[in-house]
């Protein structure tokens, strides 16, 4: 079992590898902060590789992609994690920008490198974080919410073409509620501890589930907020 997860400095990305490692899995972690990526993988002799990756410069980063695969003598699971998501209620442009950089180009840069890989080798599975921000704009960080719709819908187009093409890849979207983080800085209600969120991911990925809403509250809330009247959304 050997898996790769982009962005596992911090949050989610760094509690899938810690979970996955009691498991037993060969795991390859990536993110820029290199010391912690180093520090995970010296308590864990043998059994990590590590990549320095910056997802805003996505040639590098698919390169370093390729490079952790062929290290790891290749991987059935790709994680995708790295994310950003800036308050941002100035509306000012470059929290926007900066947003869509990371959570759009380079996410869809890596997507698609993965995609072709496991393409290659007729087999995988595809792990994309994307939130339950993923079904309503907000006006605290709008691009971060459209990001994650567009990362929902492209989770969605990337499973088709696998169906359609026969090949054994299954693509999973990862919807998370509020979970306890740096991304939310505290800053939000009913945060769910990192560990509870990432046991029930994998479980989800275990039964290769197309989409995987966590914790299991979130999916109620989740169902409400999709379907709340307008009038009452832009209450919130
Ligand atoms: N926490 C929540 O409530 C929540 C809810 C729904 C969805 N999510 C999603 O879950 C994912 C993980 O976030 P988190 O909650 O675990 O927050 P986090 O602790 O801030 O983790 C973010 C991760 O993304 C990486 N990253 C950010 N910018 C990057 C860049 N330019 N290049 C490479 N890696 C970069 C960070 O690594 P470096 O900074 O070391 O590069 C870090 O490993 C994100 O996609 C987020 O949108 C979180």
């Amino acid at each position: 079992m050997r898996a790769i997860i982009i962005g596992a400095t911090s949050g989610i990305g760094e509690e899938m590898a810690r979970q996955m490692l009691a498991e037993g899995w060969h795991v390859g972690i990536t993110g820029r902060r290199i010391d912690r990526l180093e520090s995970l993988a010296g308590a864990h002799p043998g059994k990590v590789e590590v990549q320095r990756m910056d997802v805003t410069d996505p040639e590098a980063a698919e390169a370093g992609l390729a490079d952790l695969i062929t290290r790891m003598g290749g991987v059935d699971t790709i994680v995708l994690s790295s994310g950003v998501g800036k308050f941002n209620k100035a509306l000012d442009t470059l929290p926007e920008v900066e947003t869509i950089d990371v959570n759009v180009i380079g996410f869809t840069h890596l997507a698609l490198a993965a995609m072709r890989y496991f393409l290659g080798q007729g087999a995988g599975h595809l792990v994309i974080i994307s939130s339950i921000a993923s079904r309503r704009g907000d006006r605290a960080a709008p691009a971060y919410n459209a990001s994650k719709a567009y990362q929902a819908r492209y989770a969605e187009g990337l499973r088709k073409y696998a169906v359609r093409k026969g090949s054994n890849i299954t693509v999973t979207d990862v919807q998370p509620g509020y979970v306890d983080t740096a991304i939310v800085q505290g800053k939000v209600p009913w945060l769910q501890p990192v560990d509870k969120a990432v046991r029930q991911i994998l479980s989800g990925m275990k039964a290769r589930r197309s989409r995987i809403v966590v914790t299991r509250r979130w999916r109620y809330v989740a169902w409400v907020i999709e379907r709340m009247p307008e009038r009452l959304w832009h209450r919130l």
